[in-house]
């Protein structure tokens, strides 16, 4: 295993695995790596010749009073963990070497990016795309590999893919959990245990509903305002949106019907966390 920090030096790695017939799959992350990022860097190995995990924790896509400054950063016990995995190659660029002075090319996707965390966090989607949208081209990767419990980047990084014809693989991977149903989030590490243990709420919620919807219930206004019921009964627990979205534009939705989000964002004191299930009927 291999950390490599120069663009150049990753284009040579990518040109010789290529040269020898390899596919290349690349895993984006910002690093503090958990079972979530291990799971899409398992199936990348399983995928191809050359597995590239980056680590980059993009500043573009962290709103101001966000927590750039904050975000959890473990470079060794990441290169123990991705050398563990079996991982080949470590990418892990200096903000320089991605942004250099007089950067000013962004990739902005539309409308998929208005709602949601979108709503919350204005221009984290352009961040978030622009630095997909780099590290493809860096790599020009056969297979990406991302996770279902970002939802809404999932959906808008596909949409990328699709409307600027990247000739990249989309694989998203399903969530996950701890063994009480918390998605396995880096942010959980700045939950108090009082907190931590409320957080179980969105799980819980979200598995209600998954019973509910089996059960028959298709009123989209129902569902919502009996998530933002349960959610309000946990004291700390603060609702930042919850939506019920189709999957192609991500807009509210009246009836569940077709290939339905529900996602949510809540804050449990400076700590927000989603989460999401996809339902299909
Ligand atoms: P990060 O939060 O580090 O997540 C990297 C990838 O791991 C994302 O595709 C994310 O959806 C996935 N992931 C995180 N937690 C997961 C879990 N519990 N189960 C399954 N997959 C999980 O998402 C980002 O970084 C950044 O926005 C990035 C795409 C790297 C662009 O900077």
């Amino acid at each position: 295993m291999e950390i490599i920090r120069e663009i150049s030096m990753l284009r040579a790695r990518v040109k010789e695995a290529r040269s020898h017939g390899k596919l290349v799959g690349l895993v984006p992350t910002m690093g503090c790596l958990h079972q979530g990022h291990l799971a899409l860097l398992a199936k990348a190995r399983a995928e191809n010749g050359l597995t590239i995990l980056s680590i980059f924790v993009n500043p573009l896509q962290f709103g101001v009073g966000e927590d750039y400054e904050e975000y959890p950063r473990d470079l060794e016990s990441d290169a123990v963990q991705v050398e563990k995995a079996g991982g080949h190659i470590i990418f892990a660029p200096t903000v320089k070497e991605m942004y250099p002075q007089g950067y000013a090319t962004y990739v902005d996707v539309e409308r998929l990016t208005a709602g949601l965390c979108g709503a919350s966090r204005p221009h984290h989607f352009r961040g978030v795309t622009t630095v997909v949208a780099k590290l493809f081209n860096i790599v020009i990767p056969d297979n990406a590999y991302f996770g279902q419990k970002d939802a809404q980047q999932a959906l808008v990084i596909q949409r990328m893919v699709r409307d600027l014809n990247m000739n990249v693989l989309v694989h998203i991977m399903p969530t996950v959990r701890e063994a009480d149903g918390l998605a396995m989030s880096s942010r959980n590490s700045y939950l108090s245990p009082a907190e931590r243990r409320a957080a179980l709420i969105l799980f819980q919620t979200l598995l209600q509903v998954s019973e509910k919807i089996q059960g028959g219930q298709r009123d989209a206004s129902a569902i919502q305002a009996f998530i933002v019921k349960e959610i309000s009964s946990e004291p700390l627990a603060t609702i930042d949106y919850v939506s019920i979205v189709d999957t192609e534009e991500i807009r509210p939705v009246k009836k569940i019907s077709g290939r339905i989000l529900i996602a949510l964002a809540v804050r449990f004191g400076k700590t927000r966390l989603i989460d999401n299930i996809i339902v299909e009927v």
